[in-house]
């Protein structure tokens, strides 16, 4: 089971002398790629158009990317770019959210004065300009009421001319390009090592993108194996020895232990992980580090905290997290009469899935939009919802009647 090393691709791509590479129609610019959109369009719109193929709307975190970025978006012919960051709260800018899932915007901000402003006419949207007397300084506006083009960001990689896929420092090789198609785990696991590289480990919101875009002309294929495996009772470890514990976007609702299931199928069209069999024959994609040292692009995620119960009544919690109702599981006494409301939120870049992987309630759960209108609600069952922003509120008035034990629910961005 041996061919060269990333098969005929080294013949397809000429050879050239740098070490860093962009995607295709990407410029680079320091260290991150950019490209410019000249189509306005609003701020949701922009953000599907960079996380189609795994980026995001370009993040600012220093005055050299500010000027740079600035430059960029003259020399593009755009006079307004959307910027990567979401604000929550006003004249906070620690409350404002990197796409990119780097932190916030506390340590470097260049916000015109007085903002940002996410109330009343404002919003949590930020967009900068090259011209006027605002130049290069951010401003907060709604995000679906003004339409703007945009400059996305993709993470810089570092150049091999024989990979076919070339994302993060990273080679991605899927086996519907090799002779062998599909595999079981075992198979598929020593195909990728001869390839110096390991069933694919993911470690963001953005990979998981990545790697939907690079199946969205095959529709044939709806799983893809990845390269986790069980080692402990809900503890998976990757394959090629990265941290899995940094991100985890398993499927709430199909993440039931079962001794016979221990590896991690990545569903295409969602981009959740559920369980399954290591025996199964299934597509798989291997990952191959492209620079000696592999530095997975470290995220920080809110941690989960698993002794934090039903978090009533919270502002602002950041996905991806967990709530439940208050006093859950206890129906003796009974499910306490309490009202709750959650503010759920995420970056800007994404929507959010909630799962609410086990519920038990008399009154119906509601889910609602950052305006008050209702997405949806529920009293049975496990169920999930996409909510229509990156902010969700949902509120819940238990009954106070015996035998009910609430719920509990999983919320992850999409
Ligand atoms: C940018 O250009 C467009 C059209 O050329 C114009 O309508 C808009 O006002 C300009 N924006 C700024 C901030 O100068
Ligand atoms: C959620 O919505 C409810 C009902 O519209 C409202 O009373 C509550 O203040 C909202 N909660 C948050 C945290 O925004
Ligand atoms: C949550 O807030 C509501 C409305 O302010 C209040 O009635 C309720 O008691 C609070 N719940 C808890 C558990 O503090």
């Amino acid at each position: 089971m041996s061919f060269p090393k990333f098969s005929i691709f080294a013949l397809l791509f000429g050879i050239v002398h740098c070490s860093s590479v962009c995607p295709d129609g990407y410029t680079m610019v320091l260290d991150k790629c950019l490209k410019a959109f000249k189509n306005p369009m609003t701020h949701s719109q922009a953000e599907t158009a960079c996380t189609y193929t795994g980026g995001t709307l370009v993040n600012i975190k220093s005055a050299i990317e500010n000027r740079a970025v600035s430059q960029f978006a003259s020399n593009s012919g755009i006079n307004q770019t959307w910027i990567g960051l979401f604000c929550f709260d006003n004249k906070n800018p620690s409350k404002c959210f990197h796409d990119d899932n780097s932190g916030t915007s506390a340590l470097y901000d260049n916000f015109a004065s007085g903002y940002p402003l996410v109330d009343g006419i404002y919003g949590g949207c930020v967009y900068t300009s090259t011209s006027g007397s605002l130049a290069g300084r951010w401003v907060s506006v709604k995000c679906e009421a003004e339409s703007m083009p945009f400059i996305c960001e993709m993470p810089i990689s570092t150049y091999d001319a024989s990979c076919p896929h070339n994302y993060n420092g990273f080679c991605y090789l899927k086996s519907s390009e090799m002779p062998i198609t599909t595999g079981k785990f075992k198979d598929a696991q020593k195909i990728c090592e001869a390839q110096d590289g390991s069933l694919v480990s993911i470690h963001s919101k953005r990979e998981i993108d990545y790697i939907k875009s690079l199946y969205r002309d095959q529709t044939s294929i709806q799983y893809i194996l990845i390269g986790a495996q069980l080692v402990l009772p809900n503890l998976y470890s990757w394959t090629d020895g990265s941290n899995f514990e940094g991100f985890d976007y398993r499927d709430p609702l199909r993440s039931s232990y079962d001794i016979n299931n221990k590896c991690l199928f990545m569903d295409l069209s969602t981009g959740l992980w559920s369980i399954g069999t290591c025996n199964y024959e299934a597509s798989f994609l291997c990952k191959v580090p492209l620079s000696v040292v592999p530095t997975p692009q470290a995220e920080i995620l809110t941690e989960r905290n698993p002794s934090d119960f039903s978090k009533c009544n919270t502002t602002f919690l950041m996905a991806p997290g967990e709530f439940t109702s208050y006093g859950y599981l206890s129906t003796a006494p009974p499910e306490p009469p309490v009202y709750c409301t959650w503010k759920i939120v995420t970056t800007g870049a994404y929507k959010m899935r909630l799962f609410f992987t086990d519920v038990n309630t008399y009154n119906p759960i509601y889910v609602n939009d950052e305006n008050g209108r209702e997405i949806a609600s529920t009293k049975y069952g496990a169920r999930d919802f996409v909510s229509r922003s990156n902010i969700a509120n949902v509120t819940f008035q238990a009954s106070g009647r015996p035998g009910y034990t609430g719920f509990r629910a999983v919320v992850l961005p999409y």
